[in-house]
């Protein structure tokens, strides 16, 4: 795909990005708030008990951060509801089938919506112990994929990881 395409290709999109408090993937969601504010949808996948610490965290640690200052400055007294239409907190967890959504009518809401995936969590540590690693970073891509599976609309499911990238 052509790098000038990318931009047009997500727009009306819906994309399920994990690991967003993450290095990585908080850098794509600004980068697709900033260049594509005409995505539909951005469902992040939190760690979180419930819906309210995973939208906590979805403000404290990724709209919050300095790196969100242009898209701040662009919406300015806007941007609270731009990013409530935009992008919606999704507490969960990659290392539980369904990626531990719990809520039957949201899942069912995100198979039936979700155009483009980016799987960026992962356990980063390199001391992590190795059931806890091995539950996130292969079970957890696994769960990714049963989950990709369920998704009637799905172009893309783009997998980051240090030891490999893949579409
Ligand atoms: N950073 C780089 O330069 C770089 C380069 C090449 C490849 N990579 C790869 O890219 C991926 C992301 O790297 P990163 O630097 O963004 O890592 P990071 O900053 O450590 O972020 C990891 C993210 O994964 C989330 N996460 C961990 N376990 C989870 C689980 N069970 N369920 C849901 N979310 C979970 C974390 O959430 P919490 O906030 O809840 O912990 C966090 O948001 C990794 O696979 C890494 O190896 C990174």
């Amino acid at each position: 795909m052509e790098l000038e395409s990318m931009p047009k290709f997500l727009e009306n999109k819906t994309i399920l990005v994990t690991g967003a408090t993450g290095f990585l993937a908080k850098a794509f969601v600004e980068k697709i708030l900033r260049v594509q504010p005409n995505v539909k949808r951005l469902y992040l996948l939190i760690r979180a008990s419930d819906l309210e610490s995973a939208t906590q965290r979805l403000h404290d640690e990724v709209i919050g951060k300095d790196l969100f200052r242009v898209v701040r400055e662009k919406w300015g007294a806007n941007l609270d509801s731009f990013i409530s239409k935009k992008v919606i907190a999704v507490p969960g967890d990659i290392s539980y089938e369904n990626l531990g959504v719990k809520d039957s009518k949201l899942r069912n809401d995100m198979w039936k919506e979700i155009d483009i995936i980016l799987n960026s969590a992962a356990s980063t540590s390199f001391d992590e112990r190795y059931d806890v690693a091995l539950g996130i970073n292969t079970f957890g891509a696994l769960h990714v994929s049963g989950f990709a599976k369920n998704c009637i609309n799905l172009k893309l499911l783009l997998h980051v990881s240090t030891g490999n990238s893949c579409t």
